[in-house]
């Protein structure tokens, strides 16, 4: 053999080893390859590809890639790798945002995941399709969004039921325990009247009854104003976020400022989405109280166009991430899935310079409202 004639058959050894390497790592691939030429038949189908589709490499070879798509996709199909053959780009992700199908060869359907690559010249360009059959994940998706969505039903159930029975409780105790108490007070200043001069040991016992009447009228008040301030079903949610601001200020001793814009619209709100806003308030507000050693909050409130936000700022020590998550900790959990039932967000981050945020966005008008 002459030198140029050895230099030949070496490197016609060494493409022989490049392609028997690249056929065995096409062979034990998960994923089905299958390259296809201009006029879209195959000329590559791996084993991975035959056991996907059911089909043999010697029935699939040759044959046009069409068999293995659903016929409602074929004809865009075919524009698709058309148009991908004239684009700059070597290589994409099929399907953006969409689930692609493929046809088994006993003509079931399942969804895949794809990409494409081209190589060689334009009108002389192969297509390699690497595909994964998504049958399981889907499913498996399918059904956690399902769990999901029945666990929100759930909790949104829960809270309801609960809100139900604070607001008949708070009825009770302002209604039946109210009036009676109001009865008891007439009476006792009906005694005290009748009462002879001359007894000053009955007048000041019942002056220390008066005393423990009035302290209790009071304190039912609070409790049932605690339980649901009835002026959020009579007056809106306006009126009630102020109640609440104040009473804040009242007994915490931290300055609060409520900013209401539009409140109009604010107690306009329906009244599943006037009860969550509250009960946020009333969250973020007793955490404020609880944990932030913060000197100072701002609450604002407003209707912007068809969302709702609620945002409460303190400057107190912040909030770290894992706070945010803590196992034992409900409060902010339960205002995150009320934001998320109404269809919303809420963000709870550390505020600019010192202190937490928390901002709360929901739509303003229920779809059930909506005509
Ligand atoms: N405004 C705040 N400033 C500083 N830390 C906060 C603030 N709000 C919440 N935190 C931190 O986040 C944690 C979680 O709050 P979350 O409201 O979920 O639970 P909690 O208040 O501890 O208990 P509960 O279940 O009664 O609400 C708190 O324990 C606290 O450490
Ligand atoms: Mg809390």
């Amino acid at each position: 053999m002459t030198t140029p004639e050895r230099r030949l058959a070496r490197a016609e050894t060494a493409l022989a080893d490049t392609e028997a390497r690249y056929a065995a790592i096409l062979e034990s691939a998960m994923d089905a390859v299958i390259t296809i030429d201009e006029s879209q038949r195959v000329v590559l189908f791996n084993q991975a590809a035959e056991a996907m589709f059911g089909c043999p490499r010697s029935e699939a070879l040759s044959g046009s890639l069409d068999r293995f798509l659903p016929e409602r996709f074929r004809a865009a199909h075919h524009g698709h790798i058309a148009a991908f053959g004239v684009a700059g780009a070597t290589n994409r992700r099929m399907g953006h945002n969409t689930v692609l199908s493929a046809l088994r060869s006993d003509g079931t359907e399942f969804p895949i995941e794809a990409s494409i690559s081209k190589a060689g010249a334009a009108g002389h360009h192969l297509y390699t399709v690497i595909l994964r059959d998504i049958t399981r994940r889907k499913s498996v998706e399918d059904a956690l969004r399902h769990s999901q969505s029945e666990l929100r039903e759930l909790s949104a159930q829960v809270l309801q039921a609960r809100e139900d029975e604070k607001t008949r409780i708070a009825r009770e105790l302002h209604d039946e325990l109210g009036q009676q108490l109001t009865a008891l007070k007439m009476d006792l200043a009906w005694a005290q009247e009748k009462l002879p001069a001359g007894q000053p040991e009955l007048a000041g016992k019942l002056a220390r009854m008066n005393e423990t009447l009035d302290a209790t009228v009071t304190a039912t008040r609070r409790i049932s104003a605690d339980l649901r301030p009835l002026m959020l079903d009579d007056l809106g949610l306006a009126e009630a976020a102020e109640w609440l601001v104040e009473d804040f200020r009242q007994r915490s001793g931290i300055e609060c400022n409520l900013v209401l814009r539009n409140a109009e619209a604010v107690s306009d709100l329906p009244s599943t989405t006037a009860t969550a806003l509250y009960r946020m308030l009333q969250e973020s507000l007793t955490n404020v109280a609880r944990h932030s050693q913060a000197t100072h909050v701002k609450v604002e409130l407003e209707v912007e166009g068809e969302v709702a936000v609620l945002v409460v700022t303190d400057d107190g020590r912040g909030i770290k991430a894992s706070d945010r998550t803590k196992s034992r900790s409900f409060g902010l959990k339960g205002l995150r899935e009320r934001a998320h039932y109404l269809g919303g967000t809420a963000q709870i981050e550390p505020a600019p310079g010192a202190g937490t945020c928390v901002a709360v966005r929901v739509p303003a008008v229920t779809t059930e409202s909506e005509p």
